[in-house]
């Protein structure tokens, strides 16, 4: 097995971008709207992106500006979805009208359509069933990627691979010269943690969720945790097998588990990169589509 130093992430306006994702996303101001987008009643009237993610733990709503920066969002940990496939419909359907109308207000305007995504792999019919949710809750969906072409739209890679690692899934896609040229997805994922936390704390799972995202706790969960980690690394290093593939890309909200970088460098030998906050990466991008 190689060994690889650790790298850092080494793009400043990504790194701004994500920061002010977060802030945005977490309930804080921080957007400065172009003045000449503004109604002299503090509305903005100009054009917007929109994107929901309906991950298998969090659904996502974003909303940015005409210039592609994050103005207002919400998320909600919510189970309506497993392996891409939606499994609780109207759950699905009356979650994101709430987050919608949560959004309406804070925003003071209606949203009239968004951009999706769905997991590689997924079937057709399955996909349908992703953008009528968007339709029930009188969205027009107006962009339909898969997931890591989404997160491609963030991060702009031109080789390598982006690793996705979810709640349920990890995906994974290749890239060559800016396309995509393979992809898998593959259960394993951050709620396959918190089991294992559960398991051995004797916590239940909603309690084990809240240990896990603790940074205060992660060192001493680290050990807990390492075999999952490892099982991703596996994951990958069957995926990227016969492809060149110097450079894995983490995003998803399970690789903002301190030292998940590290393991999974050290399992697959490849340089492992990781953004500063690897959470909204998917989400971002696909209102980036919207
Ligand atoms: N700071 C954190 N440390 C560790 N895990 C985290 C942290 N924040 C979120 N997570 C975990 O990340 C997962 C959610 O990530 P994400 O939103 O990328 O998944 P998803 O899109 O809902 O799922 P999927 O992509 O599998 O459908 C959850 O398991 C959550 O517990
Ligand atoms: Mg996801």
């Amino acid at each position: 097995m190689k060994s690889v130093a650790k790298k850092n992430w080494t793009t400043p306006n990504l790194t701004t971008l994500l920061t002010q994702t977060d802030r945005i996303m977490s309930g804080g101001n921080g957007w400065h709207a172009d003045p000449s987008l503004i109604l002299p009643s503090g509305v903005y009237r100009g054009r917007v992106h929109v994107g929901v993610d309906l991950g298998t733990a969090y659904t996502v709503l974003m909303v940015l500006d005409e210039n592609y920066q994050p103005i207002a969002g919400e998320y909600q940990f919510a189970q309506v979805t497993r392996d891409g496939l939606v499994v609780d419909f109207i759950g699905a359907v009356d979650l994101l009208r709430e987050m919608k109308s949560k959004v309406e207000k804070k925003l003071g305007f209606t949203l009239t359509s968004a951009a999706t995504a769905y997991p590689p792999g997924v079937p057709e019919a399955e996909r349908r069933a992703t953008a009528n949710v968007l339709h029930g809750a009188s969205l027009d969906c107006t962009g339909f990627i898969d997931e890591p072409t989404a997160a491609n739209n963030v991060l702009k890679i031109r080789d390598g691979a982006i690793v996705d690692v979810g709640g349920g899934t990890t995906g994974i896609a290749i890239f060559r010269d800016g396309e995509v040229m393979y992809t898998a997805d593959e259960a394993t994922g951050g709620t396959s943690f918190s089991l294992v936390i559960a398991g051995s704390t004797g916590k239940t799972f909603e309690e084990a969720e809240a240990m896990k995202k603790n940074p205060n706790e992660q060192t001493r969960l680290f050990p807990v945790v390492r075999p999952v980690m490892e099982k991703v690394a596996s994951i990958i290093n069957r995926h990227v097998k016969g492809h060149q593939v110097d450079k894995l890309y983490l995003v998803g909200g399970t690789c903002a588990f301190v030292g998940m970088d590290e393991v999974i460098q050290e399992m697959t030998g490849i340089e492992t990169v990781l953004p500063s906050n690897p959470l909204f990466v998917t989400p971002l991008g696909i209102a980036m589509n919207g």
